[in-house]
Parts: C-alpha cells; sequence; structure tokens
C-alpha cells in the first residue's frame, strides 16, 4: 500500500469514527469506557524468584514497600483503591497483625483506621497505655478483599512474603495476631481462633499471641474480656503489666 492510499483510508476511518461518535452523542452517551489498557489487569502472579530476592535484601521497611510497588500480583490488586501497606515504629516491640483492609482502610490508605480500628487503638492505649505510633500494625493482605470478604489462599499466598519480611524487619518481642485470618495464616494451623487464643505460640523465635479480632469484639462485646486477658498476658511478657 502506498502512502496516497493509506492517508485515503485513515480518513474514510477517522470520517466512520467520527460519525459513530456523533450518533453516540445524539443518542445521549456523553463518555466512552476507559481504554483496555487502563482497565482492571489481570493479575500478573505472585513474587517472582528475582523479586524474592529483592524482598529479602531489603533492609528497612521503606525499601520492602518500594520492592511491593504498585502491586498487580493477585487479584485484590483490580479492586483496591489503595495499598495499605503497615504503619508505626519500625522497631516496635508490639506488632499487631489483622487480616486485611477493609473499606476505611482502603480509602485512607493505613491499617485500623474504621470502627475496628478505633477500638484497637483503645487497646493500645487504654489498655496497654502506649501510644499507636509506638506499635507497628499490618495485614496479613494489603489490599481489600472485595465486600470484606475472608482473603483467599492465594491471594495469602501472594502477599506473605512482604509480611514476613515485615515482621523480619521490626524484629518485634510480641506479635497479636488479630483473628482467625492473622492467626490460622501465621501459624500455619486450622484450629480456631477460639482454641488458638489465651495461649503463647512460636513465630520463628517471636512470641505470639492469637486473641479476637476487634470487628468480632464490636459484634461480641461480652469477649472483650478475653481478650483483656490475652493484652494481661502482653503486658507480662513485656514487663509492663501494672
Ligand atoms: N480489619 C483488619 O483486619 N484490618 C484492618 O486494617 C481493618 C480492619
Amino acid at each position: 500500500m502506498d502512502a496516497l492510499e493509506l492517508r485515503e483510508r485513515l480518513a474514510v476511518a477517522a470520517s466512520s469514527l467520527r460519525s459513530c461518535l456523533e450518533q453516540q452523542q445524539a443518542a445521549g452517551i456523553a463518555f466512552l469506557p476507559a481504554a483496555t489498557g487502563t482497565q482492571a489487569e489481570e493479575p500478573r502472579g505472585p513474587v517472582t524468584a528475582a523479586e524474592g530476592g529483592e524482598v529479602a535484601a531489603a533492609t528497612d521497611l521503606q525499601e520492602l514497600r518500594d520492592v511491593l510497588g504498585d502491586c498487580r500480583r493477585c487479584k485484590l490488586s483490580g479492586g483496591r483503591s489503595r495499598i495499605v501497606y503497615g504503619v508505626g515504629r519500625a522497631d516496635a516491640d508490639v506488632m499487631f497483625i489483622g487480616e486485611g483492609p477493609g473499606e476505611d482502610e482502603d480509602r485512607e490508605g493505613e491499617p485500623f483506621v474504621g470502627r475496628a480500628g478505633q477500638l484497637l487503638t483503645d487497646i493500645i492505649t487504654k489498655g496497654m497505655r502506649l501510644r499507636r505510633e509506638d506499635v507497628y500494625i499490618a495485614n496479613v493482605v494489603k489490599c481489600r478483599p472485595p465486600r470484606n470478604r475472608d482473603p483467599e489462599p492465594d491471594e495469602v499466598a501472594a502477599c506473605e512474603p512482604f509480611l514476613v519480611r515485615q515482621i523480619e524487619l521490626v524484629r518485634p518481642r510480641v506479635i497479636i495476631a488479630l483473628g482467625r485470618a492473622a492467626a490460622q495464616t501465621l501459624l500455619r494451623s486450622t484450629e480456631a481462633i477460639s482454641r488458638l487464643r489465651g495461649r503463647w505460640h512460636d513465630y520463628h523465635g517471636i512470641r505470639l499471641m492469637p486473641t479476637f479480632h476487634p470487628a468480632y469484639l464490636l459484634r461480641n462485646p461480652g469477649e472483650k474480656r478475653l481478650v483483656w486477658e490475652d493484652i494481661k498476658s502482653v503486658l507480662r511478657e513485656l514487663g509492663t503489666a501494672a
């Protein structure tokens, strides 16, 4: 095809595109859908061997965050607004690990900022007499599961290298696993949270106390008493019990 022929064909294509758009406009269609490239992409799968090396080589939480990048490794990435990485002291003695961001966290990019988060903040400040910024808070998955469903095994697996490295970097004295998903994931257990909570477990040399999730406590306030027992065990372990 020579240049003249190409130009004529492009002119025909442009003219039919224009009349198509004019017809749509006349029918009241003011906007077109986004181009395919900006639509939710297929997840590209778990960390590659090379990325695994970068995760292991990250020497601080910011470097690790950079490796996480604009993560598209699992299907949760398609529905999130913001990645909720983690917040708090990089050398905290206490690390709380929840399940995954909810609506408020997805909007703000910070873990535990909704109603359950307010209760967690009360546990930290009123129960433990710590400041929220003195502990480290993270989740098993860093993107919000749709309709707050439980994270699925492939999603947990895709995110886990980052959580494991966060724990290694913070190296807390105590991990408090909030709820079933966090406790079962970290302990590789299928036991119910009601059986796991209230006793110490070992997470690669770090003392781990599972307890009920604050969202569960909002629905079952009578169980707060058991969480307070768990928190008192933690305070005894830290040597800061009243
Ligand atoms: N529930 C969680 O498990 N994590 C959050 O960050 C908020 C609610």
